[in-house]
């Protein structure tokens, strides 16, 4: 399967691509998850990419794409992926029609994690994540077994440098302004699936399988919260 993960910061795509990948044994391509590898390692796209992500702000386009384009071409994603955190713009999703059109593939769902937008503010500044496998935690909602060590290999967790809650505040709104809109570019693909993402992590995880196992829908493209997002915030 070709997957697409879609929503806002903190609405919990990075979660549930930990349990998708392993069930459908298909790798998670997180552009986020790259991207701070590259500035980790203080590479040439990593320092480009830095002032933009350490801003709340989305990295340009070309940048992006060219890095997704690359990672698309790998051998373990020619039986199917997850694409967590792209396409984030209109331009990125009508570019990757063309990058998929040249595959030969096309995507199966879009999964749409909905959570109102005065959530995501405490996931985001409350969140801790592992260096080494991007694994993230909630002091609330998933706290690590052992205090402040990641349970899966050990490592010291950290807070992201834009998980604060004015650089949190500043993501959400870009989305709402940038990425919401990348939406409508595939509903009219039928394959949308919207998901309550306000309840807990084993009950999304749940509504996940049921999307994925569900035939395309005559209702798909209708969505409880089209445009809600922009009223809540
Ligand atoms: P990226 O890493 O993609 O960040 P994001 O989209 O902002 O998403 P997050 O990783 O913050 O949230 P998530 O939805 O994965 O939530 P999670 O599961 O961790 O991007 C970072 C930056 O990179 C961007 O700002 C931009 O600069 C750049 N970038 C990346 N891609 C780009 C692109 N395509 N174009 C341009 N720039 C790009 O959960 C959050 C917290 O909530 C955790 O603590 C978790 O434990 C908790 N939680 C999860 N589920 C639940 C639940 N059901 N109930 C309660 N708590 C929950």
């Amino acid at each position: 399967m070709n997957l697409l993960i879609f929503g806002a910061p903190g609405s919990g795509k990075g979660t549930q691509a930990e349990f998708i990948k392993e069930r459908l044994g298909i790798p998670q391509i997180a552009t986020g998850d790259i991207l701070r590898s590259e500035k980790r390692r203080q590479t040439e796209l990593g320092v480009q990419a830095q002032k933009y992500m350490d801003a709340g702000k989305l990295v340009p386009d070309d940048l992006v794409i060219a890095m997704l384009q690359k990672r698309l071409a790998e051998p373990d994603c020619s039986a199917g992926f997850l694409l967590d955190g792209f396409p984030r713009t209109v331009v990125q999703a009508q570019v990757l029609d063309r990058m998929m059109l040249g595959l030969r593939k096309q995507f199966d769902r879009a999964l749409y994690l909905y959570v109102p937008p005065e959530k995501l503010v405490e996931r985001l500044s409350g969140r801790l994540t592992c260096p080494e496998c991007g694994r993230t935690y909630h002091p609330k909602s998933k706290p690590p077994r052992n205090d402040s060590v990641c349970d899966f290999d050990g490592t010291e967790l950290y807070q992201r440098e834009d998980d604060t809650p004015e650089t949190a505040r500043t993501r959400i709104q870009v989305y709402l302004d940038d990425t919401l809109p990348v939406l409508d570019y595939y509903r009219s693909g039928n394959i949308v699936r919207e998901i309550d993402g306000d309840r807990p992590i084993e009950e999304v995880k749940s509504a996940i399988l049921e999307a994925l196992n569900s035939p395309p829908a005559a209702d798909a493209a209708t969505s409880p919260h089209g445009g809600e997002e922009k009223v809540l915030l």
